[in-house]
């Protein structure tokens, strides 16, 4: 669906939500890559810990000569590491990635290129699904499917099987995902890192109104919304939400709508689901997957598995 047809479908939904696919413009890609570097977003600096002492493991895990295909890359800064370990072990290395963001995907492709002049970088503007489906994969090399920085979080539990079996189809025997999924912690922890101090996480979250009145004509004032990050336990996610603060009734010209919000009611825009090592092999199973290694950073929040087809 578009931009267009999902933001309709979602806000004549009960409860209302957005897609998290869509903070990814290009303002939205550099406010992810802000929240990155915020003290409390301890995600990043943990994967990035696991990848710098372990990705020539990893590589030796899958054997080389390898092709990385990445699901999510953004700015592809962790990915450095697995190609510096690959081209330790072979001359030209073929580096595939797969990003909503056509911003992220051109700054990182023009960066990769220029950093690695023997690596050739087959970029795909496209969701998950779409991209893997478009990939072709005819130079017979193994494959390492980097699916990283718990972008695997933000699906739902089907969803996030739909998308390991789509990955699954597209491989072959010796082919290999690397997955990184947060754990489980302290919900203070969690809390501060979807709900910074310096506002963010906020800004972030906004910005996807802000989308809506740049994109379709819409007339959210911004200032009428709050900011809120919610840890269920139940459900094991984290909740962003988009509160609105008093009873409001909002245009949206290029849809011919308006949305009426009630003071308090919420826009739910992303969940970001926690796993524990158990969920994470019941994932790989049910998708055709074994955890054959799993490396964790020092503070032991975060886990980077590699999965092999069972
Ligand atoms: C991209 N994704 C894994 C991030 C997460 O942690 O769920 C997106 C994010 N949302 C708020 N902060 C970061």
């Amino acid at each position: 669906m578009s931009f267009a047809a999902d933001v309709r479908a979602g806000l004549s939904h009960h409860p209302k939500t957005l897609a998290a696919k869509y903070f990814y413009d290009e303002l939205g890609s550099t406010l992810f890559e802000a929240i990155c570097k915020l003290p409390e977003y301890y995600l990043t600096r943990a994967e990035t810990e696991i990848l710098e002492h372990h990705a020539d493991e990893i590589v030796d895990c899958v054997g080389t000569p390898i092709e990385l295909i990445e699901l999510g890359s953004g700015s592809a800064m962790k990915t450095r590491y697995l190609i510096d370990a690959a081209f330790r072990r072979q001359p030209t290395l073929q580096y595939r990635p797969i990003d909503i963001s056509k911003s992220a995907l051109d700054e990182s492709t023009s960066a990769l290129r220029e950093a690695y002049p023997n690596l050739s970088v087959d970029p795909h503007a496209d969701d998950y699904l779409q991209g893997l489906r478009r990939l072709r994969r005819d130079n017979g090399q193994r494959a390492l499917v980097l699916f990283l920085g718990s972008n695997v979080g933000n699906f739902d539990p089907a969803e996030a099987e739909r998308t390991l079996h789509a990955v699954s189809s597209t491989l072959r025997n010796g082919d290999a995902v690397l997955l990184g999924a947060d754990l489980k912690k302290d919900p203070a922890i969690l809390h501060a890192a979807y709900d910074d101090p310096l506002g963010v996480t906020a800004a972030f979250n906004k910005n996807i109104l802000l989308r809506i009145n740049r994109e379709l004509g819409g007339h959210f004032d911004l200032a009428a919304f709050e900011h809120r990050a919610v840890w269920s336990a139940p459900a094991g996610r984290v909740e962003m939400l988009l509160v609105s603060t008093q009873a409001q009734r909002v245009p949206i010209d290029r849809l011919g709508m308006s949305v009426v919000l009630e003071a308090g009611e919420t826009i739910h825009t992303e969940s970001s689901y926690k796993y524990d090592a158990g969920q994470i092999e019941t994932l790989a199973r049910a998708t055709g997957f074994e955890v054959v290694q799993r490396w964790m950073d020092s503070s032991g929040g975060f886990s980077s598995n590699l999965l092999k087809r069972a």
